[in-house]
């Protein structure tokens, strides 16, 4: 998620957030979007430097989203979603999307649910993520594709679900309430296993150690030291779930104090040659 004002004062040749490799494609850029935005500049600028999607991000419920008026706090606010969603497809003409959750949970959240997709459809957003889990919940108890066949029948433009989803076999087991999604995104398990959709529909051999490393190669050369060293605690929090017992790789990595120190203690871990698990389990972030 980029703070969208704050594109106009980055440069896309060397800001970590906003270049890209030669080998990435399709990125989506997220914004944290707020009525207000010059969104003339922002959208501008992205679209100059070869950008092909946008996503406006209206699920994020972090205090400090709410206190900027973005996020569900936007969400939640008709009047400024309408005017945000208008002004940005008038000034973006690529694919647009919009990040959601189902609300705030009151008797009355479906009505409320439908006004805003009217709303993000009637602006000519191109689809929908929905994260069916309600604001408050933030990762707790589970997602409700349940509500997936509602949403999508409900809505003109195509819905991709998102929310607990950990691979095909999942996709398998919840397809009744997902076949009436268009797509479907997947988040941390994504970051657990990164060869995940390589590995969607074939087998592929995976070195676990080597991948750690590339992972840790890449946050290292596009972020400062002191980013990079907590992006990498964080990414092998999410690793750790790959191991029958992932629990002191975890914790000796967040007790390290230094990128070389992460890597060591990491390597001594790998070289006991730990049981990976097939259905790798996370819970909450
Ligand atoms: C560490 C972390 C960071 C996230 N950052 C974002 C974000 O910037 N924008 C967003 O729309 N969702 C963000 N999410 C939420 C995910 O996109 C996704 O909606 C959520 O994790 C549920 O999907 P999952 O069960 O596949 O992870 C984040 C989640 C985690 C755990």
């Amino acid at each position: 998620m980029l703070a969208a004002r704050q594109i106009l004062h980055e440069n896309f040749e060397k800001s970590p957030w906003l270049r890209r490799r030669p080998n990435e494609r399709n990125v989506f850029y997220q914004l944290m979007v707020r009525a207000g935005d010059p969104f003339d500049r922002i959208l501008g600028k992205l679209a100059e430097h070869g950008v092909e999607a946008v996503d406006l991000n209206l699920a994020c419920d972090a205090p400090e989203i709410r206190a900027c008026l973005a996020g569900s706090a936007l969400f939640n606010n008709l009047d400024a979603l309408s005017q945000v969603a208008e002004q940005c497809r008038r000034h973006w003409s690529g694919i647009l999307t919009a990040k959601i959750r189902l609300g705030d949970e009151t008797p009355e959240w479906q009505k409320k649910f439908a006004e805003r997709v009217r709303v993000l459809e009637d602006s000519g957003i191109d689809a929908l993520i929905v994260h069916t889990r309600f604001f408050r919940e933030k990762f707790k108890r589970r997602a409700r594709h349940e509500f997936i066949p509602w949403i999508a029948a409900n809505a003109r433009v195509p819905i991709i679900a998102n929310g607990d989803i950990a691979g095909p076999e999942d996709v398998a087991a919840m397809a009744d309430n997902l076949r009436p999604a268009r797509a479907i995104m997947i988040g941390r398990h994504a970051i657990v296993r990164p060869w995940l959709f390589a590995a969607w529909d074939t087998t592929v051999q995976i070195d676990h150690t080597a991948v750690w490393h590339r992972m840790c190669d890449y946050i290292e050369e596009d972020f400062p030291p002191e980013v990079a060293f907590r992006r990498i605690q964080m990414f092998t929090k999410y690793f750790a779930a790959n191991y029958a017992f992932g629990h002191p790789l975890r914790t000796t990595v967040s007790n390290a104090r230094s990128i070389a120190g992460i890597r060591e203690r990491a390597t001594s871990f790998f070289a006991a040659k730990p049981r990976v698990v097939t259905r790798p389990l996370v819970a909450g972030v």
